[in-house]
């Protein structure tokens, strides 16, 4: 047996004895993708987790992911194999910045993507997915908005509104970021009569040249509903291994080689390694999960966009 399926095994045993079930966002590795019992994007995990009868969720994604289940799932062990595996775009909010564009702004409300740390959603009104961003940012009431913290994704939501100010963040995604126009368009030569779709975090140009801008479940969704033979996919590799393996009529082809290294650091070892001790649970103090919660809640309620 090889090392692969030796753990496949494993780990298809421990979940037999356990009562732990395996979630996985669509960028990590296809084994792991395969041995997940839910695998989607941020909204889906979200929502998925929250629907779960289960003790013990073992969350295969980024920090942000796993903790927007803990706060969401008080009463889950919320099990993160690998909390090194941070979103860097996350990390961009300067608490101190924000602080003071909040005491100088007291009208505007504050729309935080889910990727960003629990401290960030606590002084957030409601947050988004890239799933529902325009939806969220049309359901506030006041006429100002501060997007926070992808400017790509924040410029996005901006074709949308024209009746709300919306101020950006200057985060961004290095690995959406780094998809270029160039590249999407050297594939359009190759490709002409393929479906170009790509995540709202690249770049404006990028967007400009798609015929359309989706999460990752609404590019899974858009490459099972289309009838054309190929689709130039701007987002993260991994997410081929999901298009290929569930839509088998299709060529997909990816812009360079976007990959998410964080995405990656959890392994199938780690995996396995908390599924025997179940742990480490994601563990987040009381008092700013209860204000991270609201924002988050709005965000599940709202749905889809
Ligand atoms: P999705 O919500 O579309 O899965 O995106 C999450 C993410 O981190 C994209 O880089
Ligand atoms: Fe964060 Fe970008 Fe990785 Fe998504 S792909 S988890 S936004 S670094």
């Amino acid at each position: 047996m090889s090392a692969d399926e030796d753990i496949r095994k494993n780990i298809k045993e421990l979940k037999r004895e356990k009562d732990v079930v395996i979630v996985a966002h669509n960028y990590q590795t296809g084994l792991i993708q395969d041995i997940g019992d839910y695998v989607g994007d941020s909204f889906g995990l979200a929502q998925k987790v929250n629907e779960m009868d289960v003790s013990n969720v073992v969350f295969c994604g980024v920090d942000f992911m796993a903790e927007s289940a803990a706060i969401l799932n008080p009463d889950k062990n919320v099990i993160h194999p690998e909390p090194e595996s941070r979103c860097p775009m996350a990390a961009m909010v300067d608490m101190d910045e924000l602080k003071s564009y909040k005491e100088k702004n007291p009208d505007t409300a504050i729309v935080s993507y889910v990727n960003t740390n629990v401290e960030t959603k606590a002084r957030s009104d409601i947050c988004c997915t890239s799933s529902n961003a325009v939806k969220v940012v049309r359901s506030v009431d006041e006429e100002k908005v501060l997007f926070l913290p992808d400017k790509n994704l924040g410029r996005y939501i901006k074709r949308f509104i024209d009746d709300k100010e919306v101020e950006v963040w200057e985060g961004y995604c290095g690995t959406h970021d780094d998809i270029t126009a160039a590249d999407v368009k050297g594939l359009k030569d190759e490709h002409p009569d393929a479906e170009v779709v790509v995540h709202p975090e690249c770049r404006p140009e990028v967007i400009d040249i798609a015929d359309y801008a989706e999460s990752t479940a609404g590019i899974l969704n858009r490459a099972k509903e289309s009838d054309v033979d190929e689709m130039i996919i701007g987002t993260e590799k991994e997410m081929g291994y999901r298009l290929r393996k569930e839509v088998k009529d299709k060529e997909f082809y990816f812009p360079g080689d976007p990959t998410c290294q964080n995405m990656k650091k959890i392994t199938p070892e780690k995996v396995l390694r908390s599924l025997e001790t179940l742990e480490p649970v994601v563990e987040i103090e009381d008092e700013v999960a209860e204000r991270a919660l609201k924002p988050l809640e709005k965000m599940v309620d709202l749905g889809r966009g």
